[in-house]
């Protein structure tokens, strides 16, 4: 059988509320057919255009998330959306951690996880994104950032929780217009060594937790992402923008594991 693949895009600080939507029907028009216990997908809007979101008419079809969350429950915190209020939208999913969080809002590890025990507690899924610089892959320490962005990000996370951990690994280098796409072989390295940790740390349970690319993903590269053992699935930026676009890169992503099974 083939393995449940993952695919997912952050929309980031683009799309207003009436593009969200239109993306969000669209999306889940085309998608309809393919079956949810094969294929998990999911949209990270803006926080503005989360409400409408929510109620969209296949809102069944697609897991919808935050793309931050403050890690108190209430306090004075300007500026910060706590997880009670993500709870209020009935939202599947947090995410913590992506790249421009780290490196254009210096979040921490530390920070991070605080939002990973908070999201968990409060019942989301947590998707914790992880990855190293440019920099610190040319000093040769590649591995050693995604083991601690690991360890702390997950620190305290219990065996009962580990089921709503996902993780993302997005290479800072590969990220955005100016991103260069991680080779499969890069990728496969470090999604082996991501498995690792993850049974060293949590044990068989470990093996379970998605582990999803992203970093430039696109028609071009995402079928021989997807066929790689340690990858299931794929967190798509720029290429997923265009429901039609994402349609046909999950669809061709699919078809491409289906044949390698
Ligand atoms: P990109 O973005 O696919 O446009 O490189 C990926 C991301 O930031 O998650």
């Amino acid at each position: 059988m083939s393995k449940k693949l993952y695919f997912g895009t952050n929309l980031k600080m683009y799309k207003n509320i009436a593009d969200t939507v239109s993306f969000l029907n669209d999306l889940t028009a085309y998608t309809e057919d393919l079956g949810r216990e094969e294929i998990e997908l999911f949209v990270i809007p803006s926080y503005t255009s989360l409400p409408d979101a929510v109620k969209i008419e296949r809102r069944h079809l697609v897991h919808l998330g935050a793309q931050n969350m403050g890690w108190e429950d209430q306090g004075q915190f300007t500026g910060e959306i706590s997880p009670l209020m993500l709870k209020e939208l009935r939202l599947d999913l947090v995410m913590i951690g992506h790249s421009e969080r780290r490196h254009t809002f210096r979040e921490t590890d530390y920070e991070e996880n605080l939002k990973v025990l908070s999201a968990l507690s409060h019942g989301f899924t947590a998707l914790l994104c992880i990855g190293e610089t440019e920099q610190e892959k040319e000093f040769g320490v590649s591995e050693e950032v995604l083991r601690s962005q690991i360890k702390i990000g997950l620190h305290g996370v219990t065996a009962d929780q580990l089921g709503k951990v996902w993780i993302a690994y997005e290479p800072v280098w590969s990220i955005g217009v100016n991103g260069t796409p991680a080779t499969p072989e890069y990728a496969a390295h470090m999604h082996k060594m991501m498995r690792e940790t993850m049974v060293s740390l949590f044990g068989d349970a470990g093996a379970e937790v998605p582990l999803l690319y992203g970093g430039s993903v696109n028609p071009g590269n995402a079928e021989s992402l997807i066929v790689l053992p340690n990858v299931d699935g794929l967190f798509v930026g720029r290429a997923a923008w265009n429901a039609e676009a994402f349609n046909t890169l999950i669809r061709k992503s699919a078809a491409a594991c289906a044949a390698k099974a």
